[in-house]
């Protein structure tokens, strides 16, 4: 039967069932028609999926834990994400699981979040791309995914009702272009609504969202499903996209569902199409699901530590590191024997992992251990302290596990501070003051303040980086792999640098998002903050030089694109891997409404270099890169004029800056009236030669305002600018209105 005979085959409360979960974790069968049910499951760094025969939905099989969300977004490679996907997809389909809950795509707006470890970025084009691999990776396996928290679900506060109040052009430039990506890039089966209201409505029946956004305006063909929990108002919700509701709710808004189609507020071809959209996915996935399964955990481990290899972000390095053969090496701290490597909450895979001692071990080197401090809580022991500082003093190298314990960030809620536990700053100031080859390695989903920064010799960030976590450090430390992550978002020097530290995370009832379009770097940058580390950044045991910069022509049309080139070199003696990365910024000048940000990341790209080896990379820019979202048109606008192509290794270190001259001609429209200033007028095309001439006509009336002495030029400019027609005519009475009343109808006529 086709999927249309089908849904012409099932009963009223057939329909309605098939609209919501039969259990946890899966779709209901209908057995008369041969409709399979589904299995899904977490997501989205390795598989939480419930033991077959247990009554608990959390008592989970043993799986593979890969690098969380903020580790792999520092690898800035989506090849990697898509490895990823497609060994979590293999995993999936040999346990049973036809759809994997992931990825988790929010915008890290605040460092604060309690679940940003399992985020990718502050930046929506990195978080966009690194999906889009991602879903490619699981998809190709023949299993499904759910990219979520759709949307603006940035924060654990009250996440199952607070409001996230956006204005128009944030939310488009912002919060929506991770999603808008991976549903164009890579077509997931399947989406996520969030908790969260957006704008006043539910993600749940928000139709802007899940309808005129997701299907209509980006071509989604899968279904949305329900996070667990989310439905507010059924009957409102399947009318607004949201098909499947999870966990289910034993029947009880499957009954709200029958009623309203008897009742008639809900038309049955509504929810003919709902039950439609789930069985096209349905029937793949268990189509795709009898195909056999090879799944090697041996296999998928190593790929766990390669990616975290890949992932980890050597921020500091004035020497100690790489450690050498033969030195006298100390392991501090209780995350070298017991490394912190993934969140609580729904992303927890049973398992366990490889520490640094382990590695250690398994190597052969040389390294001993103190504890230090404790992995789970902030406690400050002075005996272990004196211990650890002791051994720091007789050592050549310190290295200090630090991190983050469970208990300050999980699903669930958000941290209070940005702070280590006090007791691991502590005791990294005592050791750096005695040590000066100190190394701290960080175990954390987010930023954390580093007051000691300065005076250790190297940082390795390492996120929360998988069950593979002690292989990857230990191959970064001793310098048998080149760490080449880089930041996917900006690690700031204090809380309260932070962009929305006055409103995050709100009153409880709404989170405003007042600080706009200003999120992490374009926050940093537009107010030349300094910051502990920026966006992008991420060093290196070799160098990379950049040379012929340049774009394939100066001037982009409003229909065309433009390529540019640059070539990398590895100028240093180690093979290493360097991430290209490309801003744009908008040097036009027009006014923008909500500020206009210094510069957005376009495009990156990975390359892995020989030591001496030079590569070209090339990218493609088109009017879309350019543009910024504007509210007057509800769409992607660009305004005709200059920009700036900015090449470099970080958002703070540009290695060539490329004019580039956009000739779209589309103008933003114009309301004018009595009440414009001239210097909008004036900043417009269409407006500024009637302007221009009537002010020549009137050049003494001007030299005689601004020539009494009364106010400096300037000012006099100043004032200008602001001036109306209305005041024009206030000042200069019934002879002014005579003129100016026609010139006003010019204006008009000019800009319609
Ligand atoms: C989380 C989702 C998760 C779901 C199922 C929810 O609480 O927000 O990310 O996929 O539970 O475990």
């Amino acid at each position: 039967m086709t999927v249309q005979e089908l849904v012409a085959s099932l009963t009223l409360e057939e329909k309605a069932g098939l609209c919501s979960g039969a259990d946890f974790w899966h779709t209901k069968a209908v057995e008369r028609l041969g409709i399979p049910a589904i299995k899904v499951s977490d997501g989205p760094h390795g598989l939480r999926t419930q033991k077959e025969g247990s009554a608990n939905p959390n008592d989970s099989i043993e799986a593979v834990c890969f690098p969380a969300g903020c580790a792999t977004a520092a690898s800035f490679d989506p090849a990697l994400t898509r490895r990823m996907g497609a060994a979590l997809g293999r995993e999936a389909r040999a346990s049973g699981v036809q759809i994997l809950l992931g990825p988790a795509v929010n915008i890290k707006r605040s460092p604060l979040c309690g679940r940003n470890f399992e985020y990718y970025s502050e930046d929506p084009y990195l978080a966009g791309e690194l999906a889009a691999g991602f879903i490619d990776g699981v998809q190709s396996e023949g299993v499904g995914t759910s990219i979520k928290h759709f949307a603006a679900n940035d924060q654990e506060t009250r996440r199952l009702s607070c409001n996230s109040r956006i204005d128009e052009r944030t939310l488009h430039e912002i919060y929506l272009p991770a999603f808008e990506t991976a549903v164009k890039k890579a077509q997931p089966w399947t989406v996520m609504c969030s908790y969260n209201r957006v704008n006043g409505t539910y993600a749940s029946e928000n139709e802007f969202l899940l309808t005129d956004m997701l299907r209509n305006a980006w071509g989604f063909d899968g279904f949305v499903m329900s996070d667990w929990g989310a439905v507010n108002d059924r009957v409102k919700g399947v009318a607004a996209g949201l098909e499947l509701e999870m966990p289910g709710s034993g029947g009880v808004n499957d009954r709200k569902l029958v009623a309203a189609v008897q009742a008639g507020t809900l038309d049955e071809a509504v929810l003919d199409r709902a039950v439609t959209r789930i069985l096209n996915i349905v029937l793949r996935a268990a189509d795709l699901a009898r195909q056999p399964a090879v799944f090697d955990r041996t296999a998928d481990h190593r790929l766990a530590a390669e990616l975290a290899k890949q992932s980890g972000v050597l921020l500091r390095n004035l020497g100690a590191l790489p450690l050498r053969k033969g030195q006298k090496v100390v392991y501090i701290g209780a995350y070298a024997d017991r490394p912190r490597y993934q969140g609580g909450g729904s992303s927890h895979v049973n398992t366990a992992a490889v520490s640094a001692m382990d590695a250690a071990v398994m190597n052969d080197r040389r390294v001993t251990y103190v504890e230090g401090f404790p992995a789970d809580r902030d406690q400050r022991d002075e005996e272990e302290f004196l211990r650890a500082v002791t051994a720091a003093e007789d050592a050549d190298v310190a290295v200090i596990f630090a991190g983050l314990p469970d208990s300050f960030e999980s699903e669930g809620g958000d941290r209070k501070h940005m702070r280590l536990p006090d007791c691991q700053n502590n005791l990294i100031a005592r050791v750096a003051a005695v040590q000066k080859n100190t190394v701290v390695v960080l175990h954390t989903g987010a930023p954390v303040e580093c007051p000691w920064a300065d005076d250790v010799s190297s940082v390795l960030c390492m996120y929360l980086a998988g069950e593979g976590v002690g292989e990857a450090e230990d191959a970064l430390l001793w310098g048998e792999a080149n760490p080449c992550g880089r930041l996917p978002e900006t690690w700031p020097l204090r809380l309260e640098d932070t962009p929305c530290y006055l409103d995050f995370p709100g009153d409880g009832v709404t989170a405003d998002y007042r600080e706009g379009v200003y999120v992490g770097y374009r926050w940093y940058d537009a107010r030349k903050m300094p910051v502990r580390w920026p966006f992008g950044h991420g060093l290196s045991y070799t160098g990379y030089v950049y040379r012929d910069a340049a774009l394939s022509a100066d001037t982009m049309a409003a229909d065309g694109s433009v390529t540019v080139r640059v070539t990398v070199k590895n100028s240093g003696a180690m093979a290493g891997a360097e991430v290209v990365q490309l801003y744009v910024t908008d040097a036009t000048g027009t006014p923008v409404p909500g500020g206009r940000v210094p510069q957005a990341l376009r495009g990156f790209q990975k390359v892995f270099l020989e030591p001496g080896e030079e590569q070209e990379i090339t990218f493609t820019l088109t009017p879309r890169d350019l543009s910024r979202y504007s509210a007057e048109i509800h769409d992607w606008y660009a305004a005709p004029g200059k920009y700036e192509v900015r090449i470099g290794h970080s958002s703070r270190d540009i290695r060539a800056t490329l004019k580039l001259h956009y000739a779209g001609s589309a103008a933003l429209p114009l309301a004018v009236d009595e009440t414009t200033p001239l210097g909008v007028l004036l900043a417009d095309e269409r407006t500024a030669p009637i302007i221009r001439a009537a002010m020549q006509a009137n050049a003494k009336a001007a030299e005689n305002g601004g020539g009494d002495g009364l106010m400096p030029p300037e000012a006099m400019a100043q004032m200008l600018d602001g001036l109306t027609i209305r005041n024009m005519i206030n000042f200069g009475g019934p002879e002014a209105e005579a003129n100016l009343l026609p010139m006003l109808d010019a204006l008009k006529k000019a800009v319609e």
